[in-house]
């Protein structure tokens, strides 16, 4: 990074900080006699709106937050509408879906994963089976697809014709060097958007923690990864510390977006080290979103004014309660449950969105 836009960043990094703080403040929630909470509180990416009000609920039940954001994050896995995750999840290069999660639970400290996942509509369930009921942490491919199946999941075919009809339009006009022509007329791949230089993608994912009144710690992050992807790419979503880590002495944290850069930093397992060194959750999401945005070296992946020419989203939620989320780019929205209310807030963030990644 140049002097000048390091002095930029860091300017950027104070005004998105002071934002931060704001947010905390906000967020601070109602406490019982023992510090924390008197009720469930779980934060998820956008999309997770119906996840946290149903982890909430189950919390409330009595269910342990593990099994409740798994329960959340399957309302938007069985989501055909929604093509970042699960069922109509965007397909690889070939057209395939593979899908990636994985599950943390504070109070074992114990872990679950499934990466490059086929035909299986929840892989966050499969992930959560992983961790109760081997002794691994990540399971692969044809592997986890054979356990899925011990397990008595159902297989389909998760490519509905909507996300088929999206990744063809890419296929037919990504490239004018094959033989593939695109129809005159195709229809506006809507999911599709720009946001990594000169290549058409989504990074979309749903990252899910939740806290209960006894102070325990759960999360999950599910995903169908970057949209055709080369076949076998395994993003940050499975992955313990990247996409997802959970400490139940300090907090939970997660992550959407580029996976790359998500694994190339350990972001979560950062962003949980920050709350731990005493920083807010969402001063913590911007400390590992700056580290993020030191490390891009790549002129491929930085616009030119140096800035990343990607996005990636943290979420945090700390033991005591407080909770937070952070992006790169602003626009950012979170999901949150606390003191009885579903809804959306706004993100910290690093820099505002110029008008070229909007849309
Ligand atoms: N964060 C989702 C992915 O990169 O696969």
């Amino acid at each position: 990074m140049t002097e000048v836009s390091r002095r930029g960043f860091l300017r950027a990094a104070a005004a998105a900080a002071a934002l931060g703080h704001h947010a905390a403040r906000a967020a601070d929630p109602p406490k019982s006699s023992g510090g924390r909470p008197s009720g469930p509180t779980v934060i998820a990416s956008a999309n997770g709106l119906p996840a946290t009000a149903k982890a909430a609920e189950l919390i409330a039940q009595g269910v342990a937050p593990v099994d409740a954001v798994v329960a959340g994050v399957a309302i938007v896995e069985a989501d055909p509408t929604d093509h970042s995750v699960g069922l109509g999840g965007l397909p690889n290069e070939r057209g395939v879906v593979e899908l990636d999660a994985s599950v943390m639970d504070g109070p074992t400290h114990n872990s679950g994963a499934v990466a490059g996942l086929q035909r299986i509509r929840h892989p966050a369930q499969v992930a959560l089976r992983v961790l109760r009921r081997t002794d691994h942490a990540i399971l692969v491919g044809a592997g986890a697809l054979e356990f899925a199946r011990a397990h008595g999941f159902e297989e389909e075919n998760l490519l509905t014709d909507e996300a088929r009809r999206i990744w063809l339009k890419w296929k037919e006009s990504h490239s004018d060097r094959d033989d593939w022509i695109p129809p005159v007329d195709a229809p506006d791949a809507g999911a599709v958007r720009r946001d990594s230089g000169s290549v058409l993608h989504t990074y979309g994912t749903i990252n899910c923690d939740a806290l209960d009144a006894r102070g325990n710690l759960g999360g999950v992050t599910s995903t169908s990864g970057l949209s055709y992807k080369l076949p076998g790419r395994v993003g940050d979503s499975p992955i313990i510390g990247a996409g997802l880590y959970v400490d139940n002495e300090v907090g939970a944290a997660g992550s959407t977006g580029r996976g790359e850069a998500v694994i190339k930093n350990c972001a979560s397992f950062a962003t949980v080290e920050q709350m731990r060194a005493g920083k807010s959750p969402t001063d913590a999401c911007l400390a590992a979103l700056g580290r993020i945005v030191a490390h891009v070296k790549d002129a491929r992946l930085r616009r030119a004014d140096g800035r990343p020419n990607f996005d990636v989203k943290m979420y945090a939620l700390a033991k005591d309660g407080r909770f937070g989320a952070a992006s790169i780019w602003s626009g950012a929205r979170f999901a949150v449950y606390s003191n009885g209310h579903n809804r959306l807030e706004d993100a910290g963030y690093l820099f505002d969105r110029p008008e070229d990644m909007k849309g």
